[in-house]
């Protein structure tokens, strides 16, 4: 089992194995901000913030996020949106 923060949640994952937080953030959790490009960890489709640093989350496994805090595009702008947000809808 792995604990983490998701989006100033705390949450656990069972038997996180090597699977990719990319993948757990889409397709397990319904966060679709977060994108899949290369998935090599060279375009950045995929970035989200771990412990406020900017890491790509394809090749990032779920179960090395013990204790950590990871927030996505969706976890950002408590108050309204957040710029990123805004671009992001701007298009
Ligand atoms: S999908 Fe390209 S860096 Fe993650």
């Amino acid at each position: 089992m792995t604990k983490f923060t998701l989006n100033g949640v705390e949450i656990e994952v069972d038997n996180p194995a090597a699977l990719p937080l990319r993948w757990f953030l889409r397709e397990q959790r319904g966060l679709i901000g977060t994108k899949f490009g290369c998935g090599i960890a060279q375009c950045l489709a995929c970035l989200v913030q771990v412990d406020g640093q900017p890491m790509p989350s394809c090749q990032l496994p779920v179960s090395g996020l013990e204790g950590k805090s990871v927030t996505t595009i969706e976890g950002i702008g408590a108050n309204g949106l957040h710029p990123v947000q805004e671009a992001w809808i701007a298009g």
